[in-house]
């Protein structure tokens, strides 16, 4: 029996700048099944980074209803959504960078610290989590002292170190040269098969999308192929 973790059904989601209005999602319409990693593709400006913001909760919709393991995230108040989001998600995005000041394993460790976890415990998970990316010996070194790649696996450490049931990553490979973005993708892929955590990520790479279980296509601001045989053309 399938078992979805995300749906999202008819989500619109307009920007308006003075004059200007954007139609950015146009009658999204995506599910998640639990444990499933699914690629997002589509052009520059398609509408891939505002699909994630909206889904996981960060950006508000104009429309639509976007239903996580059973909680209809936009009908929660704006606090009872961050805590929601806090608990249940992790996110691997460029706009959530590393801060500079902070040691890796203090990056990794602000999540829980934020959510209360006491910072005995908070260290010894995020050690567990560096362990776990294969940087136990560069938990102490700034992100300023860390190579891309290593800085991209203390990013993920740091989404995952509060086991969320989803993971959000927005280009995660991005910057990375090839042999790195595979040694990243080894990891997500490793990650979701052991843990069971569902994955949507972004990509521009048919290398990252061929890894994943379905590439779901985007188009001016809709899914034109959902990866499972359904296809509209735009
Ligand atoms: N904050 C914003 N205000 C106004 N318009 C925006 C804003 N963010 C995005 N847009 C517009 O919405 C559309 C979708 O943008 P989005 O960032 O989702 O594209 P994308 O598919 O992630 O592109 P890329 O591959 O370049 O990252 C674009 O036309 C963009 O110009
Ligand atoms: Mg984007």
């Amino acid at each position: 029996m399938p078992d979805s973790i995300i749906t999202a059904t008819g989500i619109h989601k307009t920007y308006d700048i003075g004059t200007v209005k954007v139609n950015a999602l146009r009658g999204v319409e995506l599910i998640v099944e639990r444990g499933e990693m699914v690629a997002i593709m589509g052009p520059s400006g398609c509408g891939k980074t505002t699909m994630l913001n909206c889904l996981s909760g960060l950006d508000e919709i104009d429309s639509g209803q976007v239903v996580i393991d059973g909680v209809v995230l936009h009908d929660l108040p704006d606090d009872d959504r961050s805590d929601y989001r806090a608990r249940n998600m992790g996110f691997v995005f460029q706009l959530y960078n590393l801060l500079p000041v902070l040691s890796a394993v203090e990056n990794v460790e602000l999540p829980l610290l934020v959510s209360g976890v006491n910072p005995s415990e908070a260290r010894r998970r995020s050690m567990e989590l560096l362990e776990l990316v294969g940087l136990t010996e560069r938990a102490q070194h700034l992100p300023g002292e860390l190579s891309g790649g290593q800085r991209q696996r203390v990013t993920i450490a740091r989404a995952l170190v509060n086991q969320p049931s989803i993971v959000w990553a927005d280009e995660p490979t991005g910057d990375l040269d090839s042999e790195t973005a595979g040694e990243i993708m080894d990891l997500m892929c490793k990650l979701n098969v052991e843990n069971g955590q569902s994955f949507v990520l972004v990509t521009h790479s048919d290398d990252v999308g061929a890894r994943a279980h379905r590439i779901v296509r985007m188009r001016d601001g809709s899914i034109v192929d959902d990866g499972n045989g359904h296809v509209t053309e735009a």
